[in-house]
């Protein structure tokens, strides 16, 4: 079924002005010869609207099914754009890395409406294997070089592997994002909901993840903030691993007021073995663990083709750490906290963690002072 539906053809500015505030005369140039709103939807929709992007102030993406191995492409949209995702936009099969979805733009409003899902499906790719081997899946939702711009509202399920990917953007907020992968645990892996990379000036509020990976995974950028986050299922909250690409700076970052359950880990920052870079002036506040299955907080420098190496080197020095009202409770088998630093190569930690339950580690290494292992 097929309908593609341009709901209001170019409106002159003046019908705008009479709808909206009064736009800026630049602004108004600028929209004069697009239709104010683009309705798409059904197998050609995604087609449809890539084509006709530059010509509606908003886009309306209503049922849409995007064909298989295809990206909806809403990259490049004029300064202004609002792109609002309703009913339930689907995807079709095929084994490839995607993105399923890619968005940029600057001043862009992404938001979904009431009742609205982004359905991916993804037990047609989920084989227990994730990104690493097995079927290649597709991405979910790569939101680069967006500038001054706002995602929220969006209702994700069944992502077949790692979710938003964020990167060179710039005063992007991403508010209210809820993705429900819980379908997946078991046989859905590497379900990232945010990867940040090469970002700044980012806002992740109010989102509620359940997933099989890290909530947040923060692998370089500068003022980044994560707040009321409610994140179960995964790997917890993460700085890292950072090193071995061509960003490894992570410096202003505030993760608070959030809560991490079912999960394997709480805290996490990591780095990697023999590699350079940095990461300093992180926060972590306010944050509540509950049945934590490995490392309620977790601080290592040793990890290499993504996973732990036991040896800690000091080239990406962990500085400027403050962990602030981090508390709760791992799980009987779990160790409340691991510390592995390299030599020297972690310090000025502020140490505020009250995490209860399980057992004590043995392997803590070069533990700065003021933290406890
Ligand atoms: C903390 O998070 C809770 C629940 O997500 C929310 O209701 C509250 O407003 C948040 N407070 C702050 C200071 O962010
Ligand atoms: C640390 O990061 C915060 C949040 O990004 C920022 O506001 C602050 O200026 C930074 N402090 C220093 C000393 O760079
Ligand atoms: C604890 O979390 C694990 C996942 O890490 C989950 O399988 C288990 O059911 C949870 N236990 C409780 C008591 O909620």
């Amino acid at each position: 079924m097929v309908s593609v539906k341009i709901s209001a053809l170019l409106l002159g500015a003046g019908a705008l002005v009479s709808a909206a505030p009064a736009p800026t005369p630049t602004q108004a140039a600028q929209l004069k010869d697009r239709a104010a709103s683009c309705t798409f939807s059904g197998a050609n929709g995604a087609a449809s609207a890539s084509k006709s992007k530059a010509s509606c102030a908003t886009i309306v993406l209503s049922n849409v099914a995007v064909p298989s191995g295809t990206t909806l492409d809403l990259t490049g949209l004029n300064s202004g754009t609002t792109l609002i995702f309703e009913g339930t936009t689907s995807f079709g099969y095929k084994e490839w890395e995607g993105p399923l979805i890619s968005v940029s733009g600057t001043k862009v409003t992404v938001k979904g409406a009431s009742g609205h899902v982004i359905d991916g499906n993804g037990a047609r790719w989920w084989d227990g294997k994730g990104s690493n081997s097995g079927k290649t899946k597709p991405k979910l939702f790569s939101a680069h070089s967006m500038k001054q711009s706002t995602i929220s509202n969006l209702n994700i399920k069944n992502m077949p592997v790692q979710g938003f990917s964020i990167n060179s953007a710039t005063d992007l907020t991403l508010d209210h994002i809820t993705i429900d992968n819980s379908a997946g645990d078991g046989t859905a892996k590497n379900t990232d909901a945010f990867d940040v990379g090469s970002s700044s000036g980012i806002t992740i509020s109010n989102a509620n993840i359940k997933n099989q990976d890290d909530c947040l995974a923060i692998n370089s950028g500068t003022n980044i903030h994560f707040v009321g986050g409610t994140c179960s299922g995964g790997h917890g909250l993460s700085i890292g691993s950072v090193g071995s690409r061509s960003d490894n700076t992570v410096d202003g970052v505030v993760i608070e007021n959030s809560s991490i359950s079912d999960s394997q880990n709480g805290v996490r920052v990591k780095t990697i073995y023999g590699a350079t870079g940095k990461v300093t002036n992180v926060t972590y506040k306010d944050i509540t663990l509950s049945n934590i299955s490995k490392y309620g907080v977790v601080l290592e420098q040793d990890y290499e083709n993504g996973s732990p190496t036991g040896t800690a080197t000091n080239g990406v020095p962990i500085t400027d750490l403050t962990l602030s009202g981090v508390k709760g409770s791992v799980a009987s088998s779990a160790t409340p906290v691991y510390i592995l630093c390299g030599k020297g190569s972690c310090s000025d930690l502020k140490w505020g963690v009250a995490v209860t339950g399980g057992k004590k580690s043995t392997k803590c290494t070069n533990v700065p002072s003021g933290a406890s292992c």
